[in-house]
């Protein structure tokens, strides 16, 4: 495998991937319409790999965009991030979500048939376990009713994908459920730079650290866990990049695979705020708030499938991922350049 297509390849993760690809020498095209992103990115991942991945600006529910951008060169297979992915924004835009995520992806596997090409790898994510799973999640465990339009729209996406699977044989698909990434590549070049107000914990610290944002709302203290506060899974955003290349190769086999991709550990948001001072080395003003609709108390993997048939696990150390995320907080302050 030497030709990879990857959209959404300008975000957060993607950009993460891409590094990751051109540094193992794959051939990388970046497919993306930049809804979330900013081409600011593709200096970037040149800077900090010496190469630059081919790019094209296009929408995945563009048929003829994606079909255009196949012809150019043989494609081995397709790394899918690209979607919306704000939970609550979600819930207020069902349609443009399931139109983005669902519809999008249904254009993409019709556009890469028609192209001859079956291998993907999907960014699903730790939300299809619904909320009635015990921790850790494990891969067998049945899918349970997401509570929100997002969450849905990558439950839908996994069922689309294994039902094409199971339709022809020469499909091969690994959708990989992420848990909380965080943290930046080591440069301080490149790292998640949301749009307006974060919904994630992580960027909200750091916005807060380097003086962004008053103070963080700390949401419910309350909760059944050491500390009363919510435990996540958070790994390294290039342990999850790294992820990526180790499935490529589980894209050889026919068939649907799914693996977690989380450390199998949950910290609390005090302690990740806790972490994150030591490591800043400033305070992050805090208070608690009310709970957030929709959060579930703890959520961690077991990562033991993608240790056993990738060859993968996320080892990089809670205060890695501190420095590395204020490294490109404190170099970006107002986040990628804005032209
Ligand atoms: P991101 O928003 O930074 O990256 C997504 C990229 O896709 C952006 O560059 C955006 O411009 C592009 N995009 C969106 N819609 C598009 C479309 N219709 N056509 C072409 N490009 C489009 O998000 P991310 O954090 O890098 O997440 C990547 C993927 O991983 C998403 O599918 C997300 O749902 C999934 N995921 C993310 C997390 C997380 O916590 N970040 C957790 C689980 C799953
Ligand atoms: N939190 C706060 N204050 C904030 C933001 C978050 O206290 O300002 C808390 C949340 O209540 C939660 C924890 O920090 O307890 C983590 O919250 P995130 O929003 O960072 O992450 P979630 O686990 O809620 O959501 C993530 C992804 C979603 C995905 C979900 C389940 O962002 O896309 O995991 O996989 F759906």
């Amino acid at each position: 495998m030497s030709h990879i297509f990857v959209t959404g390849g300008a975000g957060y993760i993607g950009s993460h991937t891409v590094v990751e690809l051109l540094n193992a020498d794959f051939d990388v095209t970046i497919f993306d319409n930049l809804c979330n992103s900013s081409r600011v990115v593709l200096e970037r991942i040149q800077k900090i790999t010496g190469k630059t991945p081919d790019f094209v600006e296009g929408d995945i529910r563009d048929s003829a965009a994606l079909a255009a951008a196949f012809a150019r060169k043989p494609v081995d297979a397709v790394i899918h991030f690209a979607g919306l992915k704000a939970v609550g924004e979600s819930i207020e835009q069902p349609l443009e979500y399931y139109d983005n995520n669902v519809s999008g992806s249904i254009v993409l596997c019709e556009t890469m048939q028609a192209a001859g090409i079956r291998k993907i790898i999907f960014s699903s994510s730790a939300t299809v376990y619904g909320e009635s799973a015990s921790v850790p999640y494990k891969e067998d465990m049945p899918l349970g009713r997401a509570s929100n339009p997002y969450g849905a729209s990558k439950a839908m996406i996994e069922r689309m994908l294994s039902d094409l699977c199971d339709s022809d044989g020469r499909w091969s698909v690994a959708a990989l459920r992420y848990f909380n990434p965080v943290g930046a590549h080591k440069s301080g070049l490149i790292g998640e730079d949301p749009k307006g107000v974060p919904n994630n914990l992580m960027p909200f610290i750091s916005r807060v650290a380097v003086g962004k944002l008053p103070e963080l709302a700390i949401f419910g203290q309350d909760y059944d866990t050491p500390d009363g506060t919510c435990l996540r899974d958070y790994l390294h955003v290039s342990d999850l990049a790294d992820g990526h290349r180790r499935a490529l190769p589980a894209l050889e086999k026919p068939g649907f695979q799914v693996y977690n991709l989380g450390t199998g550990r949950g910290y609390s948001v005090i302690e990740m705020v806790q972490a994150f001072e030591r490591v800043a080395g400033r305070p992050v003003p805090h208070r608690f708030a009310p709970r957030r609709d929709g959060d579930l108390p703890a959520v961690w993997a077991n990562a033991d499938k993608a240790k056993t048939e990738l060859g993968w696990s996320a080892d990089t150390s809670l205060e890695t991922m501190m420095e590395d995320t204020w490294r490109w907080q404190s170099a970006n302050p107002d986040g990628y350049p804005q032209f």
